[in-house]
């Protein structure tokens, strides 16, 4: 047994000390910041991959502020590919493989295609793929007959207006308005048919500049895997349908099967991105980038909803584990990004975090209230709440089995739900109206916080910072005080 000497802290315990400040403006400074090497975020806040936080409209919406979510995983891996491609759907410019329907089908089947993607419109295409016609929900609205068939009903090939692969969004905008379309199919030299362009994602595209895209102009989206021998296959699934990174969801990252994870998907995908985690150690965080992650995730225990070093009796102050991760990831001279991930409160602790190492941070019950949250809110005491939990709750684990369980068997075979040990809890939040609202107060702490460590960059955050410990009496300074608040 040892007693480390050193004293640890969280949020709480310290501030920053002002430094001189060459800003003017609170736009003068940068919030941009490195989820892995790459890929970089305007707001460097992803939503914690919880199944009260993140589902596809709360990435969609996360994505669309500069900032990322991560999907849960407390779902089966259809559902969880399905929530990825909406979101990769939601926005680009050209959909790259459009939603089709064989010529064959009535009008029964294309509303149940329809239905089930969620889309306005399908291409009609023949046993080649070639486009033969365009139907749209219009097209089938009062149509008398479900039985009919889809070329009844659909436009013909000679009225579409299509446009080429190599169309700018400029182009694509014009013929939009000039024919007044909603769709535009894309075809190749040969006819066949290369993607969509709506009028929707240009509109979108040209609105949202801030927005977090990939290459192809679509919103980027994270997934949470596990680290048994099925989420190598889950995982394949979620990179062919879009998914940017892959986050490795376990409390105890510093694990023989996490670090064998990362080093098989690294082997199995060439390109992949992964946030591997949670580590709270210097040795943790330096064998986890050793091994291969992307990027570390830092936190055992500081989430507002977690109760695992209650129940266990292990974790390290939030600050502290920040400050020793870092340093495990500079041992190694990888220079990858590090993610603190819980207990952030305030903007405040959110600026403290990038400080001490962090380049971005994830959060949860703060954004839970949002009503891009999954679950719609409940009147309480007269007020307006959402729910949140902890992915280790009881709740959590009844609702994990009955959402996965034509995959995932229960924890050691076992049923009994008596026997489950939760390390979370579940609570109510106050229903907070959209998230853009809440990352834009945080950004704006953040831009504040910037200027006075007179820095213009997260990574010169990193270096000017100076912590200072308070006393009991400086926390209580700290907060308003001697005022009744209204
Ligand atoms: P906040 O404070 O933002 O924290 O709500 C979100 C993070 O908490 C972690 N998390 C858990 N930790 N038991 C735990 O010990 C749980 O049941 C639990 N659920 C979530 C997770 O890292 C999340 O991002």
């Amino acid at each position: 047994m040892k007693i480390r000497p050193q004293k640890a802290l969280t949020f709480d315990d310290v501030l920053l000390v002002p430094k001189r400040s060459p800003f003017r403006s609170r736009k003068d400074v940068s919030t941009a910041s490195r989820l892995t090497n790459s890929i970089t975020l305007n707001m460097p806040i992803l939503s914690a991959n919880m199944d009260t936080v993140t589902e596809s409209e709360m990435a969609i919406a996360m994505a669309r502020t500069g900032a990322v979510g991560v999907l849960h995983r407390f779902m089966s891996t259809e559902k969880m590919v399905r929530h990825v491609k909406r979101v990769k759907r939601a926005e680009g410019f050209l959909v790259d493989a459009p939603y089709t329907i064989g010529v064959e089908a009535n009008l029964a089947q294309v509303e149940r295609t329809m239905q089930y993607h969620e889309v306005g419109g399908l291409m009609v295409v023949d046993a080649d793929g070639t486009m033969v016609g365009l139907v749209t929900r219009r097209d089938i609205l009062l149509a008398p007959d479900s039985s009919a068939s889809v070329q009844s009903v659909m436009t013909p090939p000679d009225s579409i207006i299509t446009a080429t692969a190599d169309v700018t969004i400029d182009e694509a905008r014009a013929l939009l308005h000039q024919h007044r379309l909603e769709k535009l199919p894309v075809v190749g030299e040969d006819g066949a048919l290369v993607g969509l362009i709506t009028a929707q994602d240009v509109m979108q595209r040209q609105g949202t500049t801030n927005s977090t895209k990939d290459s192809r102009g679509r919103l980027r989206v994270g997934a949470a895997i596990g680290v048994q021998s099925h989420d190598i296959e889950r995982a394949g699934a979620l990179l062919d349908a879009g998914c940017d990174f892959l986050v490795l969801d376990i409390a105890h990252g510093h694990a023989d099967h996490c670090i064998d994870m990362i080093k098989a998907l690294k082997a199995n995908h060439k390109d992949v991105q992964i946030v591997a985690g949670n580590v709270a150690t210097r040795e943790g965080a330096r064998e986890l980038t050793e091994a291969g992650a992307d990027a570390i995730k830092v936190g055992i225990g500081p989430g507002s909803i977690c109760t695992t070093r209650i129940v266990t009796g292990f974790g390290v102050p939030q600050l502290t584990a920040i400050m020793d991760s870092y340093q495990g990831i500079v041992d190694t001279g990888a220079n990858i990004p590090l993610i603190a991930d819980g207990g952030i409160k305030t903007s405040g602790d959110m600026v403290k975090a990038l400080a001490a190492g962090a380049d971005t941070v994830m959060i949860g019950s703060m954004f839970a209230g949002c009503e891009e949250a999954p679950g719609a809110p409940v009147v309480r005491d007269g007020q307006k709440v959402k729910i949140v939990r902890g992915m280790a709750s009881l709740g959590a684990a009844i609702g994990r089995k009955k959402a996965e369980s034509e995959e995932v068997t229960p924890k050691d075979g076992d049923d009994d739900w008596n026997k489950v040990v939760p390390e979370g809890v579940e609570a109510v939040v106050p229903y907070r109206g959209n998230v853009s609202e809440i990352v834009y107060q945080m950004v704006g702490g953040l831009r504040s916080g910037l200027s006075y460590a007179g820095a213009a960059t997260i990574a010169q955050l990193h270096e000017n910072a100076e912590f200072i410990e308070m006393t009991a009496a400086g926390v209580r300074e700290s907060n308003s005080h001697d005022v009744k608040r209204v």
